[in-house]
């Protein structure tokens, strides 16, 4: 079972994106923490209205959920797409489409740039914090030796670009935060069907346990890094 040791005992949770395949396993494996105080799940899909696409629509779900428990401890953001309104990652440059790689960007670039804006304030200033965001492996420059899916991959090395500045700025404010871009695996979710190849995919419950335990080990002064879900460091 997966137990958050470094966190207080009651701490506060956050799982945006608690609709899909990993972020419900990570709302689970936490509700089944007996060190957590409360998991809050945020999602398009049970909170109407709330779209990551919808800059307002983030700020209000900040506001009412900051002014329902103060502060939060753990912020994980569990969203993102590889498909988007039906349209797949590409195989080739001649497949860019200059909106479809909009809408990638929208969504997993400035969507977790604007979680960030807006929930980021909630983490403790005078203890841990944690905030967690889904990346991918192939958001990896350096890592990337296949080519192809430029749109999803450039979208993701934006993420890591934002986090990793955040994580900065917020070192500031709040010395024993940690900020991380995340890696979860090849997961079997609804995401990954049809994409996977020849990789095995392991369940979303083994994927949250393996990610809960990298954020859980990371000190204050790793914060700002590209993590797999077994704890390696991803090359930018
Ligand atoms: N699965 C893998 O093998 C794998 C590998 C590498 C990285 N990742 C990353 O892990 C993250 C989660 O993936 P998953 O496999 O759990 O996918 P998933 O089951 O499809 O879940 C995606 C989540 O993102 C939410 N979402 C999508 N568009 C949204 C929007 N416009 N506004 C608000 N929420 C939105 C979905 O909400 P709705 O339910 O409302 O649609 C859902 O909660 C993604 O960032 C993905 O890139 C996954």
């Amino acid at each position: 079972m997966a137990q958050m040791n470094s966190l207080n005992d009651g701490y506060n949770a956050l799982v945006i994106g608690a609709s899909g395949g990993i972020g419900s396993a990570i709302a689970q494996a936490l509700e089944a923490d007996p060190r957590c105080g409360g998991v809050h799940r945020l999602s398009r899909r049970d909170n109407p209205g709330f779209d990551l696409l919808d800059e307002t629509s983030i700020a209000d779900a900040a506001q009412r959920i900051g002014s329902q428990v103060g502060g939060l401890d753990l912020i994980f953001n569990a969203t993102g797409a590889l498909t988007i309104e039906g349209i797949g990652p590409e195989k080739a440059l001649k497949a860019i489409d200059a909106e479809a790689m909009l809408r990638q960007f929208e969504l997993n670039a400035v969507g977790p740039a604007l979680l960030l804006k807006y929930f980021a304030p909630m983490l403790p200033r005078d203890r841990r914090g944690i905030f967690g965001s889904l990346s991918a492996r192939v958001g990896s420059i350096g890592d990337n030796h296949l080519g192809g899916w430029i749109s999803y991959r450039a979208a993701k090395a934006a993420q890591n670009q934002i986090v990793r500045t955040a994580a900065i700025e917020i070192a500031r404010t709040r010395p024993l935060a940690v900020v991380a871009a995340l890696h979860p695996g090849t997961v079997d979710t609804g995401l990954s069907v049809g994409y996977r190849g020849n990789h095995p995919a392991v369940p979303a419950s083994e994927s949250a346990a393996n990610l809960l335990a990298v954020l859980d080990a990371l000190p204050p002064e790793r914060t700002g890094g590209f993590f797999a879900y077994d704890g390696s460091v991803i090359e930018w």
